[in-house]
């Protein structure tokens, strides 16, 4: 049986005191969940289901929605890279091709050492400095294929 760590159960309680409701944070939650567990397993969606008086269908059917949200394993550095129109014609198709040519896996992959998959997504927020991707919590602007060789070799050390 999974459950938050310590540091997870503290975070929980303090995303709770943010709103009225518990059942009102669940997104919030399961964000925090995937930091903890690394995606929305069928028995991560459990655990929160139990936690937040949710059945864990509508647990699955809220991580289902956002593409944020991990369905499946994902690497330690999951890579989402913006496709949308201003990343598009910035040039992020280059890009993409060196985060293929740099990790070897298709998008969705994960790595043979964990370390790493990726995936595209629609518009970051950040089209004046596009081409975007984030990586966790950071965001990449102003990418290039150098740039993003760059980046990958220092998450690969990290
Ligand atoms: S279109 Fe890529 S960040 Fe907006």
């Amino acid at each position: 049986m999974i459950e938050f760590s310590e540091e997870g159960k503290r975070r929980y309680q303090t995303i709770l005191s943010h709103y009225p409701d518990k059942r009102a944070a669940l997104l919030p939650v399961l964000t925090l969940a995937q930091r903890e567990f690394g995606w929305i397993s069928q028995e991560v969606a459990e655990y929160i289901g139990k936690l937040m008086s949710y059945p864990p269908s509508d647990v699955l059917s809220v991580a289902t929605f956002y593409t944020m949200l991990h369905k499946k394993p994902a690497g330690k550095h999951h890579i989402d890279i913006c496709k949308n129109v201003s990343c598009w014609l910035m040039g992020v198709y280059p890009c993409i091709d060196e985060i293929k040519r740099q990790l070897g896996v298709e998008k969705r992959e994960v790595t043979a050492d964990g370390k790493f998959s990726w995936d595209v997504t629609e518009c970051l927020g950040s089209c004046g400095t596009a081409p975007a991707m984030q990586v966790g919590d950071r965001y990449y602007e102003n990418l290039t294929p150098a740039r993003v060789a760059e980046i990958i070799e220092k998450l690969r050390n990290d």
